[in-house]
């Protein structure tokens, strides 16, 4: 069950970053906002930025004020409230030397708890928490937020896992996956458990395929440095995709306790079927954008964007940023039903997905002049935009001279259901960390696994000359990725022109 959130210091670790700016400043003022912080809360921003308090406060408030709607500087307000927790330590958190100016901004250990949240390179991750412990800001009551990505490959996971398990227990360790904090995904949970109706479906007999996509519209930008060591299998696959297709294909958990959901989704992976050596090449696909055309705007190819960044690799790039690929659960429930992933950057919209198709009626009693029988209901999960829940069923055409069948939906938009703002996914997440509730959270066991199925895909991919096949920006991927569900006789969702 979840209770009050507790009295916190939050130092945040990259507190002048992109993530802080963007995501995780604009959630803790949405949260004080609706009161969810406790009064004491204290927010510490750690960074090299040179900034005094009232630097950073002017700086955040800026930020603020574009996304939050309706600021007010009234010193009763809640955005100031806000403003006053607010503190900026100037400190190189690789240097032994500076960490005494944060401890003494702190204080003397309190009844508040203390968050570290790293939201700073992953190499740091291990450095940083000993730092933190040396200096005395760890105790059994701190807790340690981890940002992805962690590591690049199983060894340098377990590295990581290691070196922050020295110093903080495995229950006071957040692994943030923000698709588990997004509306859309757990909504998935509250359909396939709160409802009757699809659980006796869900299975092999029930289900033909699953689809998983997540399509971005934008391109590697200013985060080029990162993504061209990372690419789209080690930057989504393994973490977002993997957690959405566990969701889909895990079993009923007992509860919602800390490890209940965590447990089920672990078997899920651990029960892929694993794809290496000459099956990579059958069961996946990776693609690279050219120049095109995005919302009618010319756009440079991938490598040209590396270069413009100024973070040209030394040969040229063999970095994707399109995967699809083909994955089965080996169990009882799935045996046999595949589960086709995909994503990409600079596809034609963005828009994220889950579909699950289910099998078609046994024997048709409607026969269509043309042959064609009704089309198999559809399930679709949209994380965004525009978040609901549409469920494809066959219905009748209107009017007399035999029955005409035509494909029509049942629509849930949330949006329009609950008239409210859909909170952000790092609003959910950060409130769990500040009352102690993990089961969002990734467990180290999932982590590794999800890199023991990713590995042997990145391998032999490394083990052949042939690179990435091209796409156009602007386009939905490489043509071989609408090869590899044909193949198997079945189409993407959104491509047969619905
Ligand atoms: C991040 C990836 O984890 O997720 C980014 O590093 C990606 O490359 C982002 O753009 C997508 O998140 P969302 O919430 O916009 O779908």
């Amino acid at each position: 069950m979840s209770h009050a959130p507790d009295s916190a210091d939050i130092i945040v670790v990259g507190g002048t970053g992109d993530l802080a700016m963007r995501k995780l400043l604009p959630a803790l003022h949405h949260r004080d906002r609706a009161g969810q912080l406790a009064d004491d809360t204290r927010i510490f921003a750690v960074s090299r930025a040179g900034l005094d308090h009232a630097g950073y406060r002017d700086k955040v408030t800026a930020e603020l004020r574009a996304v939050a709607g309706g600021w007010s500087n009234d010193p009763a307000s809640p955005d100031h409230r806000f403003l006053t927790r607010l503190h900026h330590i100037t400190l190189d958190v690789t240097d032994p030397e500076g960490w005494g100016d944060l401890v003494d901004l702190l204080g003397p250990p309190d009844h508040r708890i203390r968050v570290l949240y790293l939201a700073c390179a992953p190499r740091l991750f291990g450095p940083v928490s000993v730092r933190a412990r040396d200096n005395g800001l760890v105790d059994e009551r701190s807790r340690v937020v981890l940002e992805k990505p962690l590591g690049h490959d199983l060894t340098s996971a377990r590295r990581i896992n290691d070196e922050v398990g020295a110093v903080f227990t495995e229950d006071q360790i957040f692994r943030i996956d923000h698709y588990l904090g997004k509306e859309t995904v757990q909504n998935l949970l509250v359909l396939r458990f709160a409802n009757s109706l699809f659980e006796p479906l869900w299975n092999a007999t029930g289900i033909d395929h699953v689809q998983i996509s997540v399509a971005e519209s934008v391109g590697a930008g200013n985060r080029a440095d990162y993504y061209d060591g990372s690419g789209a299998l080690r930057d989504m696959v393994q973490n977002h995709l993997l957690q959405l297709l566990c969701l889909v294909a895990m079993e009923p958990p007992a509860g919602l306790d800390r490890d209940d959901v965590r447990d089920e989704k672990l078997k899920v992976l651990r029960a892929l079927a694993p794809i290496s050596g000459e099956d990579v090449h059958r069961h996946t696909v990776r693609g690279q954008y050219g120049p095109g055309l995005v919302d009618g705007t010319a756009v440079p190819g991938y490598r040209a964007e590396l270069e413009q960044a100024g973070a040209e690799p030394s040969g040229p790039s063999g970095t994707e940023t399109f995967v699809a690929l083909r994955a089965e659960v080996q169990n009882w429930r799935w045996a046999g039903v595949p589960f086709y992933l995909r994503t990409g950057k600079r596809m034609d919209r963005r828009a994220s997905e889950i579909v699950v198709q289910f099998r078609p009626v046994p024997h048709s009693v409607f026969p269509q002049l043309d042959g064609a029988t009704a089309p198999p209901n559809r399930l679709v999960l949209r994380l965004q935009p525009d978040e609901g829940v549409r469920l494809h069923l066959a219905a009748k055409h209107p009017g007399p001279g035999g029955i005409r069948l035509h494909p029509a939906a049942l629509d849930l938009s949330f949006a329009d259901t609950f008239n409210q703002r859909l909170p952000d996914a790092y609003e959910r997440l950060l409130m769990d960390v500040l009352r102690g509730n993990p089961t969002l959270f990734m467990r180290r066991d999932e982590i590794e696994a999800a890199w023991t199925w990713v590995e042997p895909i990145l391998d032999a991919w490394r083990g052949t000359p042939r690179g990435p096949r091209p796409y156009p920006a602007g386009t939905s991927g490489p043509v071989a990725a609408t090869a590899l569900i044909e193949r198997d006789g079945r189409t993407w969702h959104g491509d047969e022109g619905e």
